[in-house]
């Protein structure tokens, strides 16, 4: 019963990684098309491999993975199927964090990522009815001074991406960091995000917020260790997109039932649910949904306000946000 109204339930999905959604079969495909030597021999073996002892574990799989994507069209295609899917579970909205370093420094323009993945999104709302908007992510593992350079070479598609984000490696890799480039996006126009408390300690948190000036946070669960920051973030409404299945394979949390999901409900945080990097990960966000439900005994009432929430968290205008906010009400178990 739970199965069907986390499927049917409208939602919109805050805190996923176009390069984390690239299926093994579409990485075989694409590997085929470009001529690009993968390190697997088969499908199985690219399962076998995707057992994450923490996040750089991941991230180096994860790197290496998106190799495959060359051309405008590989853009499109992995878009195209995220996009597919995620209608698929009754994601009316989506806002997608793309990496355009990973690419850039081997070699493939900009211009080829962001046009393959904006025509997808394009597609997918006339076709589909899904919206969609972009946020460029800076790897944070590498430099403020490549940061400054890809948010440069962004400048002439800037009409097409709403926000910039942070990710990649994060302990030894703080916010501070890239205070400069924050700032010059936020005079630019672009919203902010970063991730921040996923590995790394809540005082990354209060980097992210005090010194980049982000309105959201990407995961966050290190949060609840500090008092005083649980409070500020309850207190200011700063969503937190959070992750539950990337949290289990990443190895931040060691079983979900230790999830900290229902006690941030519990202290009124604005929590949203999410899939990170679901062809990684073993799930796209009703898989999240519904396995963190079982683990934590979510009730209806929960569901229902982590879907709300998500509209509400989103970077869309006032109005929009209404208009699908109207839409879940039907649901509403009260
Ligand atoms: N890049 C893709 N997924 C990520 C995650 N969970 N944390 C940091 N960087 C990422
Ligand atoms: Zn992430």
């Amino acid at each position: 019963m739970l199965n069907d109204f986390i499927q049917t339930i409208p939602k919109a999905e805050l805190h996923l990684h176009i390069e984390g959604t690239l299926e093994p079969e579409l990485m075989f495909e694409l590997a085929q098309r470009n001529g690009v030597k993968l390190n697997y021999k088969s499908m199985e073996e690219i399962r076998k491999a995707y057992n994450f002892s923490n996040l750089q574990d991941f991230l180096d799989v994860y790197y290496a993975g998106a190799s495959v994507l060359q051309k405008e069209e590989d853009f499109y295609d992995l878009t195209w199927a995220y996009l597919e899917k995620a209608r698929s579970q009754n994601v009316l909205h989506t806002e997608i964090m793309f990496d355009p370093q990973t690419h850039t420094h081997r070699g493939v323009d900009f211009s080829t990522v962001i046009e393959g993945i904006h025509a997808a999104m394009k597609d997918a709302e006339k076709r589909l009815g899904i919206s969609s908007v972009l946020i460029l992510s800076f790897l944070r593992h590498l430099n403020e001074e490549n940061a400054f350079e890809i948010l440069h070479i962004a400048l002439p598609y800037k009409q097409w991406i709403m926000a910039v984000g942070l990710d990649s490696s994060e302990v030894g890799n703080p916010p501070s960091k890239f205070k400069n480039v924050f700032q010059e996006a936020k005079e630019l126009g672009f919203k902010l995000t970063a991730h921040a408390g996923e590995e790394g300690p809540p005082e990354y948190v209060w980097e992210a917020l005090d010194l980049l000036n982000v309105e959201r946070i990407d995961h966050g669960n290190r949060s609840l260790e500090d008092k005083r920051l649980t409070l500020k973030i309850a207190k200011q409404k700063i969503p937190l997109t959070v992750c539950p299945l990337s949290n289990l394979q990443l190895k931040v949390v060691k079983d979900l039932k230790e999830h900290p999901l229902k006690k941030m409900i519990s202290k009124g945080l604005f929590v949203t649910v999410n899939s990170d990097d679901p062809a990684y990960f073993g799930g796209y966000i009703n898989e999240n949904f519904l396995q963190i439900s079982n683990a934590l005994n979510l009730t209806k009432e929960d569901i229902f306000l982590l879907a709300q929430n998500s509209f509400r968290a989103s970077f869309l205008d006032e109005d929009r946000k209404n208009e699908l906010l109207k839409k879940t009400e039907e649901f509403n178990p009260n």
